[in-house]
């Protein structure tokens, strides 16, 4: 089964390699390699959870659960991530800042068992397109919930306004009604 103590101590040690995200794609691959001991392990993919599993300024390693047709607003990350999918699939939507705002320059759509490193600069929406929630085991590289400067862009005006965990899961239940 798989051990989250032992794959937190390997995401910490990960971060004094040159490029560590390449080290917990490498680590996330290997966890893939057994989604079923995954979802016995972190239980994922019955209800929507945001649980983070390690936090400090560095590292955040996290599970994460999204309801049957669940999208996303855009938002940012301003750090890199990795994320194995382990349950599901989780449809990505990528967009860039452009002279008249946000363009969105393409998709990636993970299904399971798929592992996606996030660069610093991604801005994204995700959207859970199937009948049945997905679950995704996510690393990043700071402290996701706390970190100043990310942004999430307003549904209805495409403005783009200061990160807020609260007003996520507002826009996330306005787009997914
Ligand atoms: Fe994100």
């Amino acid at each position: 089964m798989f051990d989250v103590d032992l794959f937190v101590t390997e995401c910490k040690a990960a971060l004094s390699a040159p490029e560590p995200k390449l080290v917990v794609e490498r680590l996330l691959r290997e966890a893939m390699a057994d989604v079923d001991g995954l979802r016995e392990a972190l239980g994922g993919g019955a209800e929507a959870v945001f649980q983070p599993l390690y936090r400090s300024p560095e590292l955040t390693v996290a599970n994460m659960s999204t309801a049957p047709g669940s999208t996303s607003p855009i938002h940012n990350h301003c750090m890199w991530g990795v994320i194995g999918v382990y349950a599901g699939q989780e449809d990505n939507f990528l967009y860039q800042r452009g002279a008249n705002g946000l363009e969105q320059v393409g998709t990636k759509s993970l299904r399971t068992a798929d592992v996606y490193v996030m660069p610093t600069d991604l801005i994204h929406a995700i959207n859970n397109p199937l009948g049945e929630f997905n679950a995704a085991l996510h690393v990043y590289g700071g402290d996701l919930v706390e970190r100043p400067g990310r942004s999430i862009w307003n549904p209805e005006s495409d403005e783009e306004e200061d990160y807020d965990i609260k007003q996520i899961l507002a826009y996330t239940q306005q787009l997914s009604s």
